[in-house]
């Protein structure tokens, strides 16, 4: 027996617990199923803000400019002047619901500063923005009458009608949709079944596929590959926004030391105490991403050390334990006294501009299949996301994906189909299951090494090679075993990883967060790259 909702919500960040409340205030019910405890998620750990246009010395304009120049040349057009200008009601949502964001002495927003942006326009709340809007949506959500919270369930894969019809369930003539999906009861260590009208994901991104990272654990690409595995378009996976400050650590953890520390004064120093960005930038430390953590790369290979230095000494102090109070004792923690002292960062993993495919209303090409936030592919962030314009892209889009599936379901509301109980294996190996975190250890060196901050065509098949086999391997665990998180993780990742690589080797230029040694200029018409099944 499958349990039946209108709507199935994967993930429980800033995207999914929005869409989840818009459609159970439109009427739906709705099932959020989450891998781990329903806060852990990249929008917890979100820092920096919001950006949006709530100025008067702003203009939405600007905002679409800015976002077009960091996105190299890929954004469209049209996408990004449709989620800046619904970007002010969001944020004005958000402060419905309690989101308290970080006012001046005199009663206005304060207004952080990113990279790559013209004008002070991030909301945030000091320097946990994410936490706070996190704990807000999930107030919201508690005890709805219409919203079920499943914690501790992995989503492992979709059921479409195409599917039952490959496997005899089902006669041929019915048109292709999402009808439910598969779910690990991470407790009972049962696969249970749910079936559903329409889904909603908004798994998150994939950082935990490279060594170094920002991102939390649960950012291992399962939405990709789940997506990829139902015949969804891809798009602009090469596209792995490198953070260029991340807390340097000999542990490999990579607290982020956010870019609104520059945005306040900080700068960047290579180790002999030179600023070194001005030799690469005229906006010298507020260039675009893209181009400071090539900057610091470059920097760091050039002398051989194992970070660059981060100096925010010149801001009062007072300043800086009030705008920052959660790096200043992270830092404190780790015995760096911002305050005076300089702060040791590299680049590491953060953001995936590329995702599931998707038009300005969250649909897919899948009938009943929507997508939204870090998981999608809007066209907004181009080559390189302009900072804070995630969680911009994330609220507005579920806006905009709540109405689009409200409307799918008033229009077809189709019939619940009955649906197939998952099949178990149930060889286990413990000797045999410490091989996958050897894998997984063996492939996350590999995208760090090969598929980084500069690449070549030669790195990246090398790359490839090296995926090929850890996915034999893989394939071999998955149909033979009983499953389990750590398992199923392993195949996405490596899935994913597998899935960079090709949208990298098809990309023969170097655009925005793409920089290859083989081809340094630009096409001059620049399409996404895509992989399908
Ligand atoms: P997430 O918030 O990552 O949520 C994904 C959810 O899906 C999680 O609940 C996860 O458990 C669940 N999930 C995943 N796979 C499965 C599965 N198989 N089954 C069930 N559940 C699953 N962006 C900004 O705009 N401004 C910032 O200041 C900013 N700071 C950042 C700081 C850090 C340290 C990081 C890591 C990111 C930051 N970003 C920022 C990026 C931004 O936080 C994310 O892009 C955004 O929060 C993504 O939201 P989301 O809802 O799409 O995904
Ligand atoms: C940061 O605070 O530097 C991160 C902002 C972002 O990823 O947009």
């Amino acid at each position: 027996m499958s349990q039946e909702f209108d709507i199935l919500v994967v993930g429980s960040g800033i995207a999914g617990l929005s869409f989840a409340l818009k459609v159970a205030l439109g009427g739906a019910n709705v099932a959020i199923l989450t891998k781990k405890n329903q806060a852990e998620s990249n929008t917890n750990y979100a820092q920096g803000g919001i950006a949006a246009v709530t100025s008067a010395s702003d203009d939405l304009e600007m905002h679409v400019s800015d976002t077009l120049q960091a996105g190299d040349g890929l954004c469209d057009e049209n996408v990004v002047r449709e989620i800046i200008h619904d970007g002010p009601a969001c944020i004005q949502e958000l402060i419905d619901l309690g989101v308290d964001f970080t006012r001046l002495g005199d009663g206005r927003q304060s207004l952080g500063r990113e990279g790559g942006h013209s004008k002070r326009r991030i909301l945030h709340v000091k320097d946990m923005t994410g936490k706070a809007i996190e704990e807000a949506l999930l107030a919201a959500i508690a005890d709805h009458p219409r919203i079920t919270v499943y914690e501790h369930f992995f989503a492992i894969d979709f059921l479409t009608v195409k599917k039952l019809w490959k496997r005899g369930l089902l006669p041929g003539e019915e048109a292709d949709r999402i009808i439910g999906l598969y779910a690990l009861n991470v407790h009972t260590d049962e696969v249970e079944t749910f079936s559903a009208h329409a889904v909603m994901l908004a798994s998150g991104g994939v950082g935990q596929v490279y060594q170094y990272t920002t991102n939390p654990s649960i950012a291992t690409g399962d939405g990709i590959a789940m997506a990829y595995r139902c015949g969804l378009e891809i798009h602009n996976l090469e596209f792995v926004q490198f953070h260029p400050t991340a807390l340097y650590s000999q542990t490999g953890e990579r607290f982020l030391i956010t870019e609104a520390l520059r945005g306040e004064g900080a700068i960047l120093r290579n180790l002999s105490g030179e600023a070194f960005m001005e030799k690469y930038d005229d906006r010298n430390d507020l260039a675009p991403r893209d181009i400071v953590a090539r900057a610091i790369d470059q920097e760091m290979k050039k002398s051989g050390a194992r970070h660059v230095w981060l100096d925010a000494t010149d801001i009062a102090a007072s300043e800086l334990r009030d705008r920052f109070p959660n790096i200043y004792s992270v830092c404190l923690r780790n015995g760096i006294d911002i305050t005076k002292d300089p702060i040791p960062v590299v680049p590491a993993a953060h953001y995936l501009c590329g995702g599931v495919a998707s038009d300005i209303s969250a649909r897919t090409a899948l009938p009943g299949f929507y997508v939204c936030g870090e998981v999608a592919c809007t066209g907004l962030h181009g080559a390189n996301r302009l900072a804070s314009n995630s969680l911009l892209e994330a609220v507005v889009m579920a806006h905009r994906g709540a109405l689009s599936v409200l409307e799918y379901l008033r229009k077809r509301c189709p019939s619940h189909i009955s649906l197939p109980l998952w099949v178990e294996n149930d060889l286990q190996d413990s000797d045999e299951r410490v091989i996958l975190l050897h894998n997984q250890d063996e492939l996350k060196r590999t995208l760090w090494d090969y598929v980084g901050i500069v690449r070549s065509t030669n790195r990246l098949k090398r790359a490839r090679t090296r995926i090929r086999n850890l996915q034999s391997e893989i394939q071999e665990y998955y149909w033979n075993f009983k499953v389990d998180a750590t398992l199923l993780e392993l195949r996405n990742m490596i899935l994913v990883a597998s899935l960079i690589v090709e949208c990298a080797l098809q990309r023969k230029e170097s655009r925005g967060l793409h920089y290859t040694l083989d081809y340094s200029k630009q096409l001059s018409a620049a399409t996404d790259s895509c992989v399908r099944k």
